[in-house]
C-alpha cells in the first residue's frame, strides 16, 4: 500500500472537494480510531480518500455512484490515448485553437479509440476544451471548439483507492444500512441545485436536495453546499418560522401557460383556499 495522500482527485472531477482536505482532516481528529466514516456522495472519492488516511483504522465507504473507479481502472488506455493525441498537438501552440485538420485528426482517433473500448470524455475534457467545459461522449465533443492544452504527463492514480469498502447504490439505500449503527460519521455532499450537474449521470430537483436533509437528524455529518443553493438560508428560516405545515395544503390551484419563444416556456400558477369551505370539506360528514 502506498501512503501518499492526494490534495486533489487523481482525474478531472467536477465539483471534488479539494479545497476543503486541510479542514476536513482537522474534522476527522476529533473522532475514534474505529469511526465508520460513510462517504454518501462520494463523487471522485478524494474526501473517503482523505478519510483513510487520515484514519487507516477507519472502515471506510465510498459510494461511488458514477463509477469513478473505472475510470481510474481505465488510466492506463486514456494515457495511451491522451499520447497519440500528443503526436498531432506537439507541433501546434499552446493554449492556441486547434483547426482543421488537426482537429478532425484528433477526433479520428477517438473515434478508433470508441470503437475498440471505453473513452473517459470527462478526463479528456481539460486537455482539449476551454477551461471548466467538460463532454460527456462524442456528440458533445463535436460540438465543442478545441484548444491544445494537451495534458504533458501521465494520469496516476496508484494505492488512490486503497483500504476502502467501495460501494455503488443510491444514497438512500447506503444510509439505511447504516442509520441504526453506532459510531457512524456520514460525509454528506450532494450535487449542487442547478449548477454542476452537468457531469453527473442524473439532474436533482429541489425536493431531492431537501430529502437530503433528513438523513443529517439525529447524526454526526459532515455536510457541504454553496451559497447557490440557499438551503442554510431555508433551514434557518424553518428555524425561525412557526409554520409546521405545508401551506398550500387542501389549496385549489389553476394553472396557466405562457410561451415566450419557441423555446422557452413557464407556467403561472394560483393557489386558493377559503378557510370555512376547507373545514365544511374536512369535517366528517353527519
Ligand atoms: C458534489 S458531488 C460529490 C463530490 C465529492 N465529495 C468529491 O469530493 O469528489 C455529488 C455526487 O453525488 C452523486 N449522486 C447523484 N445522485 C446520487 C444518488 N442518488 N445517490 C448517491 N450519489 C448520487 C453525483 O453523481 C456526484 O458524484
Amino acid at each position: 500500500m502506498t501512503h501518499t495522500i492526494y490534495q486533489q482527485a487523481p482525474l478531472p472531477f467536477m465539483g471534488q472537494k479539494r479545497k476543503f482536505v486541510k479542514a476536513f482532516r482537522q474534522i476527522l481528529r476529533g473522532y475514534p480510531d474505529d469511526v465508520t466514516i460513510v462517504d454518501l456522495f462520494g463523487g471522485s472519492g478524494l474526501l473517503s480518500h482523505v478519510a483513510k488516511r487520515e484514519k487507516p483504522n477507519a472502515t471506510v465507504v465510498y459510494n461511488d455512484f458514477d463509477n469513478y473507479q473505472w475510470r481510474i481502472a481505465t488510466i492506463p488506455r486514456t494515457n495511451a490515448l491522451l499520447a497519440r493525441i500528443r503526436e498531432v498537438t506537439d507541433s501546434l501552440p499552446r493554449g492556441k485553437v486547434i483547426r482543421h485538420p488537426h482537429r478532425d485528426r484528433i477526433l479520428e482517433i477517438i473515434a478508433e479509440e470508441e470503437q475498440c473500448g471505453f473513452v473517459d470524455y470527462i478526463t479528456l475534457s481539460p486537455s482539449l476544451l476551454f477551461s471548466m467545459k467538460y463532454a460527456n461522449n462524442m456528440d458533445e465533443l463535436v460540438k465543442q471548439t478545441f484548444y491544445n492544452t494537451v495534458r504533458r504527463n501521465d494520469y496516476c492514480a496508484d494505492g488512490y483507492l486503497d483500504g476502502l469498502t467501495i460501494v455503488h447504490k443510491d444514497y438512500k439505500a447506503l444510509f439505511a444500512e447504516y442509520r441504526d449503527k453506532p459510531n457512524v460519521l456520514f460525509l454528506v455532499d450532494p450535487p449542487y441545485l442547478s449548477t454542476e450537474v452537468g457531469t453527473y449521470t442524473m439532474s436533482w430537483r429541489l425536493a431531492d436536495y431537501l430529502d437530503v436533509l433528513t438523513v443529517l437528524q439525529g447524526h454526526d455529518y459532515v455536510y457541504f453546499t454553496s451559497n447557490k443553493s440557499q438551503i442554510i438560508e431555508l433551514c434557518e428560516w424553518i428555524g425561525r418560522s412557526r409554520i409546521n405545515r405545508n401551506p398550500f395544503e387542501c389549496a385549489h390551484r389553476v394553472e396557466v401557460n405562457t410561451t415566450m419563444n419557441y423555446n422557452s416556456n413557464y407556467t403561472d400558477i394560483m393557489l386558493y383556499r377559503k378557510n370555512e369551505n376547507d373545514e365544511q370539506i374536512l369535517q366528517p360528514a353527519g
